[in-house]
């Protein structure tokens, strides 16, 4: 019986989100620089997206470029502002003929002009998609997330736009770059480390948090099966008890 066939179809996670971790060890055990190991990386970025949406995952979030990301060598920096380019422009038919709607959460001004051109290029030519969404987090982090927020609704209580009683989780849910999306369902992260790393501090609540030792220019269609098949494994009970659930 194959993986994928052990899959239950009513019982998918309706938000992925994946730190994709483990390019440099891969590429500094095999030998070459670290930038070989990203390069590699945008194979697994393919095939995950396609396999998602083809198992009707509605939601897949990439944590792609961190804030903290910045401060990497300038060369690494460099190169994996050149990759998104390019995997921007070679993909966008492979976003069209799935229908996946490409989105982007994170400081975005903080991107060179040519990667956020390129960007909300394929934002916008995607906008009509419905299959799934893919995020991209891009000069993302969650803390400067909720830090944004906050400045937002603080902002709006100062201007009499709203009151201190409206502030709820849905106001915040609202402020957040994620606003549009569900919360997540399933976190994975590759290559052994098991943080959060400032990734979806907030949406991820509930999530069940997955953790392989593979790493990420490594991760198969198969790995991803065995981390959703663990998914459903699970009970996810949200502060209730086992026997009010059944
Ligand atoms: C973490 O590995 C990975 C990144 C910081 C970048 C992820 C980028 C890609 C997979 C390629 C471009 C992305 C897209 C969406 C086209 P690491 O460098 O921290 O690995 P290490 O922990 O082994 O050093």
């Amino acid at each position: 019986m194959s993986l994928k066939s052990k899959i239950h179809s009513e019982n998918l996670p309706k938000h992925i989100a994946i730190i994709m971790d483990g390019n440099g060890r891969w590429a500094k055990e095999k030998g070459f620089l670290r930038v070989f190991g990203h390069e590699n990386g945008t194979k697994s970025v393919k095939t995950t997206v396609e396999s998602c949406a083809e198992l009707g995952i509605e939601n897949l979030t990439l944590y792609a470029f961190s804030t903290e990301n910045w401060n990497r060598p300038k060369l690494e920096v460099k190169t994996l502002m050149q990759l998104l380019i390019s995997s921007l422009k070679k993909e966008m038919n492979t976003l069209q003929k799935n229908s996946i709607r490409l989105n982007a959460i994170g400081n975005l001004e903080h991107l060179p002009a040519r990667v956020r051109k390129e960007l909300l290029h394929v934002i916008d030519e995607t906008k009509n998609n419905t299959r799934m969404t893919l995020t991209l987090a891009l000069s993302y982090g969650s803390r400067d997330e909720l830090v944004n927020a906050t400045k937002q609704i603080c902002d709006k209580v100062k201007n009499n736009i709203i009151s201190v009683e409206n502030i709820d989780e849905t106001l915040i849910n609202q402020h957040l770059y994620t606003q549009n999306l569900p919360d997540v369902d399933l976190l994975i992260r590759t290559s052994g480390e098991k943080r959060i790393s400032n990734f979806l501090l907030w949406q991820i609540a509930y999530a069940e948090l997955y953790f392989t030792d593979v790493y990420w220019p490594d991760f198969t269609n198969e790995n991803l099966y065995e981390a959703i098949i663990n998914y459903q494994k699970r009970e996810r009970r949200f502060g209730k008890t086992s026997e009010q659930l059944h």
